[in-house]
């Protein structure tokens, strides 16, 4: 590509876009077969031909990523901690016996998939994103059950507009009578599979007026996991902030959850319980919410289950005051008005 220039703009009216699809110029793809990954290429197309046969379509070999590239204040076209999306993706990929893309062509590939699309990242200021998903299929075909010999990784990029449209405010959750994921199963990696059981609980919380479920451990259903789309996070009355472990390997590692962890110990100077906790003991915390690459935090007011009403006291009615300061200053970093730790903004452009 010739000089590059940052500024030329898609005729968009990026505040009022919605989070879904729109075609860009280009994706990137690339093939795996013969035991190795080939040379990756940009495509301006966005289909994808393959076998009736091939693996994804019967034993769902699939995994998936999701990140933003947007505009700082100084113009900078930046991405977020991208090497951690590359080695979520590795395990991924693992666990599912897929041959995993080398984590440092993974961000050469993002990068490369971002420049090549560079007028359809919002502008600074618009709240819109550039949201980029990897992701890998198994192409090869398969009768019997085993894993495929071939397989693509691609990536598709498509701008989608500002999480919140109005301000930030706190939305309700039910706990789910469902399970995200089986104890020990695949609850921890970023597969389609565990996305396709999320569904029917995720359209039954939705008609009931929540926005997600929280889902508890699927062992013994007294320790709170995950929400279907978001890790959850707590404070407690002393400003601690408690967030939920796993003792059955089913919760998702959100890169914006253990980014959070880090800005509470070193930037805001909190304490952070990371520990399994019981459901029982919600009620003592005074703010919740969810966290993910959509939102940042989604401060959650309420909680209910079939025999509770869970209200937190400092996060009800607005954003309570440490995920309010939690959410700022991560979106300041991402956003280039707070200083980074090292290596968590990556310059594209
Ligand atoms: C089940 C689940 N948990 C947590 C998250 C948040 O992860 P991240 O912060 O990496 O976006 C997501 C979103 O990708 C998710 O789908």
């Amino acid at each position: 590509m010739s000089e590059i220039d940052k500024t030329q703009k898609k005729d968009i009216d990026w505040g009022s876009l919605s989070f879904s699809y729109q075609h860009t110029d280009y994706s990137y793809a690339c093939d795996y077969k013969d035991g190795a990954w080939g040379v990756g290429r940009l495509t301006p197309d966005h289909n994808i031909v393959m076998s009736e046969c091939a693996g994804l379509l019967h034993y769902c070999q699939e995994v998936f990523e999701g990140l933003k590239a947007y505009t700082q204040k100084n113009g900078d076209i930046v991405c977020f901690r991208p090497d951690m999306n590359a080695k979520r993706m590795y395990d991924s990929a693992e666990r599912l016996c897929m041959p995993p893309f080398p984590q440092d062509r993974f961000v050469e590939a993002v990068k490369a998939v971002v420049k090549a699309n560079l007028a359809w990242v919002p502008p600074y200021g618009s709240g819109a994103t550039l949201y980029i998903r990897p992701f890998m299929i198994a192409t090869g075909d398969v009768i019997g059950v085993k894993p495929a010999l071939e397989y693509q990784f691609r990536i598709l990029v498509t701008p989608v507009g500002p999480y919140y449209k109005g301000g930030v405010t706190p939305v309700k959750l039910q706990v789910s009578k469902f399970d995200r994921a089986a104890p020990h199963g695949t609850g921890n990696i970023k597969a389609g599979l565990n996305y396709a059981m999320s569904l029917f609980p995720s359209v039954e919380a939705h008609a009931k007026g929540y926005a997600d479920n929280m889902f508890l451990d699927p062992q013994t259903r007294t320790y709170v996991e995950e929400a279907g789309g978001a890790n959850i996070l707590f404070v407690k009355d002393d400003g601690t902030l408690v967030v939920p472990q796993s003792f059955t390997d089913s919760i998702l590692p959100s890169i914006t959850r253990r980014s959070l962890v880090d800005v509470a110990q070193k930037y805001l100077g909190l304490k952070v319980e990371q520990r399994p906790v019981k459901f029982a003991e919600i009620d003592q915390f005074v703010e919740c919410g969810m966290c993910g690459t959509a939102a940042v935090i989604s401060p959650v007011g309420e909680v209910d289950s079939d025999d509770k009403k869970i209200v937190f006291r400092d996060g009800h009615v607005t954003v309570g005051p440490v995920m309010a300061k939690l959410r700022q200053t991560l979106v300041d970093i991402q956003q280039g008005d707070h200083e980074a730790p090292e290596g968590w903004i990556c310059k594209i452009a």
